[in-house]
């Protein structure tokens, strides 16, 4: 699968990309992720990539000929077209089905927007705009490489352990499950923090069941709304009941 980043911090966003998962999947060639400085594609001696806004105002707003010339660049390497994504905090919030969904295209491009925002003929060559929060980044660069590295791990090879991205909680819309490493026993004040014995035990059938009844509580206790969407076996239904009774039992009493 193929990256094109368009920002005018390449120094912020190449050394990310080169390290961990993702860099690693570079090296071996299952991942192309070409970091391209807008300013390259301007014209002009100083290399301007903003100006004023239209209708006055603070700040200052990134102008649309190096985002097009850039485009045009990156369209005439490309095999097929590739998907186009702005990132903006006015974007649609990225999901894990959402990042599902990009992993299906072979070519991503993302434009970094900064200031106080893009000129909006950008958005003519936008195919979606990304948001990867409610909150306000200085710049898009931060929100690029979260949706590279997102979408990178669902790309075979990417992971080492195929396995557990396929299990990974989030995939069917929980959260995980709590996870212990050795010491089985820790001294001194943090001695009473225990490894549930279950996880001890070697039976695996109980291991995988408290995982997934862990997984299901967290996301009851920590985001609800999750559940509206998740995709529950009968186990997790009639836990989720029982989780809803005792609430009410509670509440109630
Ligand atoms: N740029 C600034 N804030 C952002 C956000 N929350 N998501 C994506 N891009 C941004």
């Amino acid at each position: 699968m193929r990256f094109d980043i368009v920002t005018i911090f390449p120094a912020m966003v190449e050394p990310a990309v080169k390290a961990g998962v993702v860099g690693r999947a570079i090296e071996r060639g299952t991942l192309q992720v070409k970091v391209r400085d807008l300013r390259d594609y301007t014209t002009d001696r100083h290399r301007v990539v903003d100006d004023v806004a239209y209708g006055g105002g603070p700040g200052m707003v990134m102008k649309p000929e190096p985002f097009f010339r850039a485009l045009d660049a990156i369209e005439a390497e490309s095999a097929g077209r590739p998907m186009v994504l702005l990132t903006s905090p006015q974007g649609t919030r990225l999901t894990q089905p959402m990042v599902e969904r990009l992993s299906g295209h072979g070519h991503l491009v993302l434009l970094c927007g900064r200031y106080e925002g893009v000129d909006e003929r950008v958005r003519s060559r936008v195919d979606e705009e990304v948001s990867v929060g409610d909150y306000v980044l200085s710049g898009g660069e931060l929100a690029a490489l979260i949706v590279v590295d997102a979408v990178a791990r669902l790309v075979p090879g990417v992971v080492g352990d195929e396995q557990s991205v396929a299990e990974d909680s989030f995939s069917r819309g929980l959260l995980d499950y709590p996870h212990y490493t050795r010491p089985a026993e820790l001294p001194g004040a943090a001695a009473g923090l225990k490894v549930p014995d279950v996880l001890l035990s070697g039976n695996h059938a109980e291991i995988r069941r408290w995982r997934k009844r862990e997984a299901l509580v967290r996301t009851w206790t920590r985001r609800p709304e999750l559940l509206a969407t998740a995709v529950l076996d009968d186990d997790e239904l009639k836990w989720l009941r029982e989780l809803r009774a005792q609430r009410n039992t509670e509440v109630g009493g």
